[in-house]
């Protein structure tokens, strides 16, 4: 017998009534937290209760990214521990559905199957939707499906409902896929083309989560600020038409955007940092590098002098704003000038927040051919030197807020007994002792410690 057959286990015995058990486990990026919510709420319907324990899962998923080597290796060594699991599974007579999703499964398709024959589905982010109809179509025998086109229907609209949220901070997807073409990256292969959903089933499905407690959304896409859907009089709209449309639902507290890109950070959005009060002072705005020769050569179209004169724009309308942003070092042709460049300008913008990376060659994309491949090592010194640098801003950044008093969106309980967790309207986390029916609530605290990645503080008004 071979291994795939070996692996295709025993059949599925049990009743039709018992609950089956879906086990997700999510990489990267906050739109694929979206998806694998939604992808449990469409499993939800079909009777899968949702497990964290792999051994005990009918149906194991992998939600997956691409964006970097080491993310997407990562899915192949869980997938050998699946396959184990199906084994042992297998022996003791249940059945192991394990299906791949997310950014891996839309760029490998068959060679997943070839290269982990335990894998059963293989199913890339535009298709969530269909993920009922072909779960179907394994329990009634057929094997290894992939599932990876770029369908014409909306996946959104055609998941069902929203389902009660889980917390008071929210995701929602609003935009999807990117036609920028980043010479290092792989999300417009990943996630094809930009899409916009539209504004009434955006502000449709931001009511239904206030109705069931959500607080906070925060708008996702992999270029949320390119959004342009269609409004409800079927004109085109920006997201600052669109935040503002979301704003008035009432109930609705905060709302925060990522990710973005700079060329797409239109004159109205500024604008709206300035006036929605309901628009959270915070921004991720990646700009990647200093160096102008290394920026055209990223294809980013911008260079580090209108990403400083933007970030200046912005500064006036908000001048409490707090930036975030991602960079990568070691990008092919990366000269020590051009990465003290990039130095010098997260000294000069003090961003409050920043994801830094090496530059990963990812297969067909144009960077990964390029001339002038740096070293790891180098890429790797360059890298440690940045993150001293960008601790020294989370340092600054928050050790400014002590003494202040901030508005805290209460989402939690925290770690210790009587305390509750929040978030700032910088997005730092705050722990305060407070009574749990703050949780949900927008209560001044005043800010009396801070590390490098949360503050604490009392509620004002208690001592
Ligand atoms: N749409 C966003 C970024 C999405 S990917 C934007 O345009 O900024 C998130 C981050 O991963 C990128 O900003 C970039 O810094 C990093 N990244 C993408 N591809 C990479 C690669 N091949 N190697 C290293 N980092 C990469
Ligand atoms: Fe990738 Fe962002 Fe560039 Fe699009 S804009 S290609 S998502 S880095
Ligand atoms: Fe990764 Fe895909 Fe998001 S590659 S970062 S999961 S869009």
């Amino acid at each position: 017998m071979d291994d795939a057959a070996a692996l295709s286990g025993a059949a599925d015995t049990e009743p039709a009534t018992a609950a089956r058990r879906v086990f997700i486990k999510t990489f990267g990026c906050q739109m694929n937290v979206y998806d694998s919510e939604r992808m449990s709420e469409a499993l939800a319907a079909e009777g899968y209760v949702e497990t964290a324990d792999a051994a005990d899962a009918d149906l194991a998923i992998l939600n997956t990214c691409h964006i970097r080597e080491k993310a997407a290796e990562k899915v192949y060594s869980d997938l050998g521990r699946l396959r184990d699991i199906k084994r042992e599974r297998a022996a003791a007579g249940k059945r192991t559905l394990i299906a791949v999703a997310g950014c891996v499964a839309q760029a490998e398709g068959e060679e997943m199957v070839r290269r982990a024959p335990a894998v059963d589905l293989v199913l890339g982010p535009q298709s969530y939707h269909r993920l009922p109809d072909l779960l179907g179509r394994l329990r009634n025998g057929e094997r290894a499906l992939v599932e990876t086109t770029f369908p014409d229907e909306d996946k959104f609209q055609a998941l069902p409902e929203r389902s009660p949220a889980r917390s008071v901070a929210a995701f929602l997807t609003v935009q999807e896929g990117c036609d920028k073409f980043c010479t290092f990256c792989v999300v417009p292969y990943t996630r094809g083309m930009e899409y916009s959903r539209p504004v009434v089933a955006l502000v449709e499905e931001a009511r239904r989560l206030v109705q069931r407690g959500v607080r906070d959304i925060t708008l996702l896409g992999q270029n949320v600020n390119g959004y342009h859907g269609e409004g409800p009089g079927g004109e085109a709209t920006t997201l600052a038409g669109l935040i503002r449309a979301l704003a008035a639902i009432e109930g609705l507290l905060r709302i925060r955007y990522t990710t973005s890109h700079p060329r797409d950070m239109s004159d109205d959005l500024i604008q709206a940092h300035g006036d929605e009060a309901k628009l959270m002072p915070y921004l991720h705005l990646p700009f990647q590098s200093g160096s102008d020769r290394v920026l055209a050569a990223m294809n980013r179209k911008h260079t580090a002098a209108e990403y400083t004169d933007l970030i200046g724009r912005i500064r006036t309308a908000r001048p409490d704003i707090a930036l975030s942003t991602d960079i990568i070092v070691g990008f092919p042709g990366e000269t020590d000038a051009d990465f003290e460049a990039t130095l010098s300008l997260v000294r000069e913008l003090r961003f409050a927040h920043a994801f830094s990376f090496k530059y990963s060659p990812r297969p067909g994309t144009p960077a990964s051919t390029m001339d002038g491949q740096v070293p790891d090592d180098i890429k790797r010194d360059r890298l440690a030197l940045l993150q001293t640098v960008i601790d020294e801003g989370y340092v600054r950044f928050n050790g400014a807020q002590v003494g202040r008093r901030l508005p805290v969106l209460f989402e939690k309980p925290g770690r210790h007994a009587g305390q509750l967790v929040g978030r700032s309207p910088y997005l730092q986390l705050v722990h305060a002792d407070a009574d749990p029916a703050h949780v949900g609530r927008i209560v001044d605290v005043e800010i009396r410690a801070a590390g490098a990645n949360s503050l604490s503080g009392v509620i004002c008004g208690q001592t």
